[in-house]
């Protein structure tokens, strides 16, 4: 399905992992079950719906990202001590609360990824709250709408932050979720360390900003480089897959084991899609959630693969399945579709439409074709922005952005001009995928984040649901730093 498969052979290329690290880094460790955030408190008054509240401490912690003893421990910034942050798990329907309190050294916020809450939650500094500076709290509150997989991270200086080790994924269960032998969340990032196992703190390099983002060379799941999972045969899995890295898409491939791919960014896929021989392409922000069938391929050794278009396949979790068949294993019985949560359809025809054209960066076709000159993209590199967005019809002062309507049905057509693949996400909503350079999409499905690769004309269509102002901006931190990003307003 073209949705969230690829061909494996013409993937948009990530650069691949540094082969010089690799051996050295390559050694083993049991992939830890992603620890869950115990609420401080639970607590229902009469008809209200249930009241979680979490306490969410961002500080200075540190972490063995590298198991080898030969490496010092990792200096990271976390969540409660913890990379990633303890998974937080509320039922659909239930009220969140979180309650921030900020012990790094700079202001930060939370955003809540791929969530429909209302926008004074959102976490998005000097757009829809003040930073919250060190030493001070904020709490957010709000209901969990939608069942998923979400994530949620700093929306300050995300570059760093983000990129230091804050991120966690929120999961919202389905009041009757799909039957299945065991649940895993992986959460893959991709780390720029230096020799010394600590974090590079080249935050604002220029290249990582005009070009692909800042890449790293160490990729990781659930914070742990090379991990191992055991299954039992007959074995059914719910496998949650997050991207949280700064820049890197990820070309995964689950190999030797059936698979099928039930929600993408959180939103349950209108029938599952058997996804055996594809590639399971996560770009920064995107959610999968898949089910595994512990029913292994003769011959193939089951692994968690990066597959790049370029350059050597590389494990990140090596699968065995062994040992005594698991008793009652559900491998082996029907996959059912998830419940669809509750959308609002996409009316073309009664859309308002926005052609958004992305560009600048490195190699800059504006440039090549003439159209800026030298010294308009010096002085607009020299204020720190790297890359432009402009849109027809109105481009409104102070800054793009895009006012309409509670309830506008909003087309958006996102045209990258430029050499880099963009992916490009919208606060507060879920969107439709409505074609690609005229090439219609599969209907019924939801995104948040989706891909643009260089040259594409991508169309996407949602229904401006709440009122405030929402973001939207390439995840591409270092892009979304430097230009890539306006804000939708819905009044
Ligand atoms: Cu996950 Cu505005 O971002
Ligand atoms: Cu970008």
């Amino acid at each position: 399905m073209a949705i969230c498969l690829r061909s494996r052979t013409r993937s948009s290329a990530p650069e691949p992992v540094d082969p010089g690290r690799r051996a050295v880094l390559k050694s083993t460790l049991a992939l830890g079950v992603a620890a869950t955030l115990s609420p401080l408190q639970t607590s229902r008054a009469n008809t209200e719906p249930m009241l979680r509240t979490f306490g969410l401490t961002p500080g200075l912690a540190e972490t063995r990202l590298l198991p080898d003893s030969a490496y010092p421990p990792t200096r990271v910034w976390a969540y409660n001590g913890s990379v990633p942050a303890r998974e937080i798990r509320v039922r659909q329907g239930e009220r969140i609360r979180v309650e921030l309190l900020n012990r790094l050294p700079q202001p930060t916020t939370v955003h809540w990824h791929g969530l429909r809450l209302p926008n004074a939650m959102d976490g998005v500094p000097d757009l829809t709250q003040a930073p919250v500076a060190p030493g001070e709290r904020f709490v957010y509150e709000y209901d969990a709408r939608d069942a998923g997989t979400y994530w949620f991270h700093p929306h300050f200086n995300g570059i760093e932050q983000v990129a230091r080790g804050l991120h966690g994924v929120l999961v919202v269960e389905e009041p009757n979720p799909p039957a299945v032998d065991r649940e895993l969340t992986w959460i893959v990032d991709d780390w720029r360390l230096e020799d010394n196992a600590q974090i590079a703190d080249d935050f604002t390099s220029r290249h990582d900003r005009s070009h692909g983002g800042r890449l790293g060379n160490l990729p990781t799941v659930n914070g742990r480089v090379s991990n191992r999972l055991a299954l039992r045969p007959g074995e059914r899995l719910r496998l949650r897959l997050v991207n949280v890295a700064n820049a890197r898409t990820f070309p995964l491939v689950l190999s030797g084991l059936p698979h099928w791919v039930i929600a993408v960014d959180g939103q349950p896929l209108p029938e599952p899609v058997d996804a055996r021989e594809g590639l399971l392409q996560l770009a920064p922000g995107n959610r999968m959630d898949l089910i595994v069938d512990a029913q292994p391929e003769a011959g193939v050794q089951p692994a968690l693969m990066m597959e790049p278009a370029r350059g050597d396949p590389y494990t990140l979790v090596d699968i065995s399945v062994d040992g005594e068949p698991l008793a009652k294993g559900l491998a082996g019985t029907q996959v059912m579709s998830l419940p669809a949560n509750v959308q609002t359809p996409f009316v073309a025809a009664d859309s308002v439409r926005h052609v958004i054209d992305l560009g600048g960066g490195a190699m800059d076709p504006k440039l090549r074709r003439g159209e800026v000159d030298v010294e308009t993209v010096r002085a607009r590199v020299g204020e720190g922005r790297y890359w432009t967005v402009s849109m027809s019809p109105a481009a409104r002062a102070p800054g793009p952005e895009i006012e309409v309507a509670r309830g506008t049905h909003v087309m958006m057509e996102l045209h990258n001009d430029t050499m880099f693949p963009h992916p490009m996400h919208l606060h507060g909503h879920h969107f439709q995928l409505l074609d690609i350079n005229g090439q219609a999409q599969q209907a019924g499905i939801w995104r948040d984040t989706i891909l643009v690769n260089p040259g594409d004309r991508t169309r996407i269509g949602f229904v401006a649901e709440a009122p405030g102002d929402w973001l939207m901006h390439c995840h591409i931190l270092a892009h979304h730093a430097t230009g890539m990003r306006w804000t939708v307003r819905v009044v």
